[in-house]
């Protein structure tokens, strides 16, 4: 009973999934129209950002009330329905908890405006008759002032203001907000800034950090150093412990929503935890805290082997103490697709920039080997909307159509996660593309017309294709998912590794053809061309993959 720990976990942002009621905002009915896609896809879980009624500064990641649907998205009851459907097609479902802040909508946030100063409604939320050097993570101070001149803190927008988690209401409601949708049958939570919840103690001041300060606008991400390679730069090193994250008091919050989520069977928690240090990132896997949590160092790694290899190595042995299965993550609603990343000089991902040239075609060619690469290691695998359509970040939004926060943060500094956060693009020849019948919150390139899922699926060489059938491959497959892996003897710039005795997986990042080991190829990122020098045996061209039965 334990499907999170190699699950292909796809995740839906429910305002660009699809659109059922033309409103040009994707809803409930529109994820559950098109779950046959999901379901032959070969994804095992959906994992769903937020649904909650929320007044959406941020994008739903601000939530006015934890036991709603957003009358955009739908109803609690097509909640139900979609979680029942889901299931009727093999798809477990993980749904977005947001505890670290509210919407300032939120009726306990309006009740503490009207309290005041010292009343137990204030206690619920960080209010203080002066602010700290804390910054928002989305640019500006992370405090605003109210009307008796006292401020509250943000870590984030000044429409999300951060709960107190010392305080027993805030504890008690969350456990109450986990049984109201374990009870109607959710498989899991993936726990929004799981790290920040707990302050230290008086919330002192932030030292400033001793390298390159973290970039202020995505969350969790430092900066890395200029012009070093990432193969010198330990991906896990970063700033240390700080007042507003990763507080050792904040591992009592999951010990507590463990024993919780153990009384249902088969439920699991993933956490985003921006934690660079690898004993502290696993202290939260520890087996009665969360089951699994996003790996962001994977995602910010380097298209380069040994980079790629190292942050590997180092993922399998900060899960391996704590016996948890580790996670492989390329993209999601917050960071730069990785078919744009890839297309760059630097393919690292330090921050959002949108200045920087892609190559598209080298981009998609990285992005279907790099989807081999992660389906093939061992852990779980998640999939953002899109990834399988080999969508790139879209860089020209018209300003007045970003929603994103960041953007007004940041003076338009940083464009914002909007860029990938674009309707999907379904089918048809303009937009918007089948996403609905409405038009799409977000403007769709027209060159999408090439990429909608109705075309990809009729061309076997698309990445749709790819995604398909790499997915059912890994799902027959015992060797993969869960278990164990072990590298082979490669030239400089490729990846090999064995699951099991039969299946090989090689990645070449080098510029040029390498012969393929002996086995059968079950699948390749890219055509095998005959090698020069080997009487017509199949070579694997630059920056693609191939998986074989040995
Ligand atoms: C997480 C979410 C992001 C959101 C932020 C604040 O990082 O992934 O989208 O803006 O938390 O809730």
């Amino acid at each position: 009973m334990t499907w999170w720990r190699g699950a292909a976990v796809y995740q839906v942002y429910p305002r660009s999934f699809a659109d059922a009621d033309g409103d040009g905002v994707g809803d409930l009915a529109g994820i559950e129209s098109r779950l046959p896609y999901l379901r032959d896809l070969g994804v095992d879980a959906l994992w769903i950002s937020p649904w909650y009624d929320s007044p959406m500064a941020d994008g739903g990641y601000d939530v006015a009330d934890y036991r709603a649907i957003d009358p955009r998205f739908g109803t609690l009851w097509d909640a139900e329905r979609l979680i029942a459907a889901a299931h009727a097609h093999g798809l477990k479902v993980i749904i977005d908890i947001v505890p670290n802040h509210t919407s300032d909508r939120h009726p306990w946030f309006q009740a503490a405006l009207a309290a005041a100063p010292g009343s137990p409604e204030r206690a619920r939320y960080h209010f203080r008759d002066a602010p700290n050097n804390w910054r928002s993570r989305f640019g500006g101070p992370a405090w605003t002032r109210v009307d008796d001149g006292q401020y509250y803190l943000h870590l984030f927008d000044t429409a999300q203001p951060d709960l107190n988690w010392d305080n027993a209401d805030v504890r008690a409601e969350f456990v109450s907000i986990l049984r109201f949708w374990l009870d109607r049958g959710v498989d899991g939570f993936r726990i929004d800034v799981a790290d920040r919840l707990a302050k230290q103690a008086g919330l002192p001041d932030r030292v400033a950090p001793t390298r390159a300060a973290p970039d202020a606008s995505v969350p969790g991400v430092g900066a890395s150093k200029p012009g070093v390679p990432e193969a010198t730069v330990p991906t896990f090193a970063g700033e240390g412990p700080q007042p507003d994250k990763d507080q050792p008091e904040v591992h009592d919050v999951y010990r507590e929503w463990r024993r919780v989520l153990d009384e249902y069977p088969d439920r699991a928690f993933v956490g985003e935890i921006w934690v660079p240090d690898p004993e502290r990132f696993a202290m939260y896997l520890r087996p009665d805290e969360l089951h699994t949590a996003f790996n962001f160092a994977f995602l910010k790694c380097a298209w380069e082997a040994r980079a790629l290899r190292g942050v590997i190595d180092r993922t399998l042995a900060a899960h391996a103490p704590v016996g948890a299965a580790p996670t492989w993550v390329l993209s999601n609603h917050d960071v730069t697709r990785h078919a744009t990343r890839y297309g760059r000089a630097d393919t690292r991902f330090t921050k959002r920039v949108h200045d920087v040239p892609s190559d598209p075609e080298l981009g998609l060619r990285r992005a279907r080997a790099a989807a081999l690469l992660s389906m093939a290691l061992p852990g779980s695998v998640y999939i953002y909307q899109g990834d399988e359509l080999g969508l790139p970040e879209v860089f020209d939004l018209p300003d007045g159509s970003r929603e994103d926060p960041v953007f007004r943060r940041t003076g338009g500094a940083d464009l914002g996660r909007d860029g990938c956060r674009v309707p999907l693009p379904w089918g048809g020849d303009a937009p918007p593309f089948e996403f609905g019948d409405g038009g799409a919150w977000l403007p769709q390139p027209p060159e999408w017309r090439d990429r909608t899922a109705a075309r990809q699926l009729a061309d076997p060489a698309s990445m749709l294709s790819l995604y398909r059938l790499a997915l059912r491959l890994r799902r027959d497959d015992p060797a993969l998912g869960d278990g164990p892996m072990q590298w082979l003897d490669a030239p400089d710039g490729v990846l090999a590794f064995t699951r099991g005795p039969r299946f090989t997986c090689t990645v070449n990042l080098t510029d040029r053809p390498i012969p393929l080991p002996a086995g059968k190829p079950l699948i390749a990122s890219a055509p095998l061309e005959p090698a020069p020098d080997s009487g017509g045996a199949p070579a694997l061209p630059p920056d693609a993959a191939a998986w074989l039965r040995t």
